[in-house]
C-alpha cells in the first residue's frame, strides 16, 4: 500500500514545518550550478504546498532563508532574492486557486525594497483567504526571534504595562513572530542533516523531528506523505506517560 493510502484523515497535523535543505547538493550532483538546485526547490514548494492544502494541514512554515544566510557568496544572495520575487509573482494565481493565505516570518526590513513590496503584495492579495496558511521564514533565525520579544517584554515591564511576575509561557508564545499560530506538531528536514539551524527553538519544544536523506528538490508528494505516516504512528507525551495518554 502506497502511503497516502495509509493516512488518517483525522490525525493530520494541524502545522507542519520544514527546513528546506539540499538544493545546492543536488544541483552540484549533477554537475550543474547551485541556483539550478534552488530552482529545482520551487518546483518542490509548489507540489508540497498544494498536497499540503489538499490535506487539509492548516500551517506550512517553510525555512526559505536564514539570518545566516545573508552570509552566502552575494551573486548566490542575489539570485535567491531574485528567484523569491519571480516566484511570488508567479504563484500568487495558484495561492488564489488553492485558497491559500501568506505570511511570513522574520526581519523582512532586511530584504531588498522590491521583493519586500512583492511579499506585501502577495500577503495582502490572498488575506481573505480560509484554506491552508502558507508561512515563508525570510531572514529569519529563532536566536533573533527571542531576542526581539525578550527585548519587547523588557521594555513593557520598564514601562509599567506587565509586572515581571506575569512573564510565562504563554506571554512568551505571544511575543513571538509565530503568535498567531499553534506550535508546529511535525517539523521535516530533508537532505540527511540532523541540526535544527536555528529554526523556530521555542515553538518546536514539543513538535515530532522527521529527518530524510532525500534533497530538497527530490522530495517527492510520496515522501511527504510518508513522513505524515511516520508522524501519524509517533505517541506525543508532552512529557506524560503512556498510560496517561491513552
Ligand atoms: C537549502 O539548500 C535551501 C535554501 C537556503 C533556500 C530554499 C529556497 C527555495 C527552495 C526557493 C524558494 C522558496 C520559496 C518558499 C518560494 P542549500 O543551498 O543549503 O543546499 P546545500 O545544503 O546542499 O548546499
Amino acid at each position: 500500500m502506497n502511503y497516502k493510502d495509509q493516512i488518517q484523515k483525522n490525525r493530520i497535523p494541524r502545522h507542519v514545518a520544514i527546513i528546506m535543505d539540499g538544493n545546492g547538493r543536488w544541483a552540484r550532483r549533477q554537475g550543474l550550478a547551485r541556483m539550478f538546485g534552488h530552482r529545482q526547490g520551487v518546483k518542490t514548494v509548489h507540489t508540497i504546498t498544494e498536497v499540503a492544502a489538499e490535506l487539509g494541514i492548516e500551517y506550512l512554515t517553510l525555512y526559505a532563508f536564514s539570518t545566516e544566510n545573508w552570509n552566502r557568496p552575494k551573486e548566490e544572495v542575489d539570485a535567491l532574492m531574485s528567484l523569491l520575487v519571480d516566484t511570488i509573482a508567479k504563484e500568487t494565481p495558484t495561492l488564489m486557486k488553492n485558497n491559500v493565505r501568506l505570511s511570513t516570518i522574520g526581519d523582512i526590513t532586511r530584504l531588498p525594497e522590491n521583493a519586500q513590496h512583492k511579499f506585501q503584495t502577495c500577503i495582502a492579495e490572498t488575506s481573505q483567504n480560509t484554506g491552508l496558511h502558507l508561512v515563508i521564514a525570510l531572514s529569519y533565525s529563532a536566536r533573533w526571534e527571542i531576542i526581539q520579544a525578550t527585548q519587547e517584554i523588557v521594555s513593557a515591564v520598564q514601562r509599567g504595562e506587565i509586572l515581571l511576575e506575569d512573564v510565562n509561557e504563554e506571554m512568551l508564545s505571544s511575543y513571538m513572530t509565530t503568535s498567531q499560530m499553534p506550535d508546529p506538531d511535525l517539523l521535516i528536514r530533508t537532505s540527511g542533516e540532523l541540526r535544527i539551524s536555528n529554526f523556530l527553538l521555542w515553538q518546536l519544544a514539543y513538535s515530532e523531528l522527521y529527518f530524510t536523506e532525500c534533497l530538497w528538490p527530490e522530495f517527492t508528494e510520496e515522501e511527504f506523505y510518508h513522513a505524515i505516516v511516520d508522524y501519524q504512528h509517533r505517541e506525543r507525551r508532552f512529557g506524560k506517560t503512556s498510560e496517561q495518554i491513552r
